[in-house]
């Protein structure tokens, strides 16, 4: 079994977005600025929104970080998206999610510049991605295809079955994986909580993503040997013996399916920080996006 070490692709892509920033700099162009939104100080979005901000560091982009108040209103929270909208400086911003109930999330997403959407979760880039057009990819199922390159595992023809058909992971990697594209051209399943023979689907998949958030959910026995394992789930479970008191789980038995996998991504140090690299490659789109305007 082979380690998808999502830490190592991670860094060799970073360098490179930082070698393109110092390129910009050396050329007079614009330093690419993320800027995210943090409403309320929900933890698991502290530590995303720290993750992303020193990132942004790494690669020498600057970044701001607007905090509001889990009591914000939802106009008040829509002004601020229309600063960052108007703001030459942003190239791209995020809204972290999830938001206090209180505040639509699909009008939170609308009101979001397109062009700016680095998140990818406006109706219109997902329109893109559906289409096969330009446009910034949701940033963690676009982490996973630059694993899925990195390894140079090929997908065409493949059976690829994706686990969960949530909005910013499992439903775009559906379509990803079907697209016409070097990491596209799988017979894509999307299995889901209303799903019916899912140990056998997933006994016949060459290529799983699991993005469910049900902690080690699949099981060795569910798996084909020599299958692809890319594992989305990161659920916090207690843990008195970690210091924060809690251990983040993945929705696959490592340690089962290292027996039947050709391919692994662990939890933590898989996918995670390919989601913030994608995050990353999509800013430096924006920017790019805006040079010859
Ligand atoms: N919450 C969990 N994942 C994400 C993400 O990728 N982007 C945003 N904005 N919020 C999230």
């Amino acid at each position: 079994m082979q380690l998808i070490d999502g830490k190592k692709v991670a860094h060799h892509i970073r360098e490179q977005i930082k070698q393109e920033v110092n390129q910009r700099r050396e050329q007079g162009k614009k330093t690419p600025h993320l800027a995210a939104i943090l409403v309320g100080n929900n933890p698991a979005s502290e530590i995303y929104i720290h993750y992303k901000i020193k990132a942004c560091e790494e690669v020498g982009f600057s970044s701001s970080l607007i905090r509001l108040s889990a009591q914000v209103s939802e106009a008040q929270l829509l002004e601020e998206i229309a600063k960052l909208n108007e703001n030459p400086q942003i190239d791209g911003y995020i809204v972290q999610l999830p938001l206090p109930s209180h505040i639509a999330e699909d009008k939170v997403i609308l009101s979001i510049d397109p062009d700016k959407d680095v998140d990818g979760f406006h109706p219109i880039n997902i329109g893109r991605m559906v289409l096969g057009q330009k446009g910034f990819l949701p940033a963690t199922p676009f982490g996973v295809l630059k694993m899925l390159e990195y390894y140079e595992i090929p997908t065409a023809g493949k059976h690829a079955v994706v686990l969960g058909r949530s909005h910013i992971v499992g439903t775009p990697m559906s379509i990803l994986l079907s697209r016409k594209h070097p990491q596209g051209n799988a017979s894509v399943t999307l299995l889901h909580s209303r799903s019916q023979h899912i140990e056998k689907t997933l006994q016949e998949a060459d290529i799983v993503v699991a993005a469910l958030g049900m902690p080690e959910f699949v099981r060795g026995s569910m798996l084909k040997k020599g299958a692809v394992v890319i594992d989305v789930g990161t659920t916090r479970v207690e843990d008195a013996s970690k210091k924060s008191g809690y251990a983040l789980k993945g929705d696959v038995h490592f340690d089962e399916a290292a027996e039947k996998a050709a391919f692994l991504t662990p939890v933590p140090g898989g996918v995670g920080p390919m989601t913030i690299t994608g995050l990353l490659l999509n800013t430096l789109e924006a920017v790019k996006n805006k040079d010859n305007k």
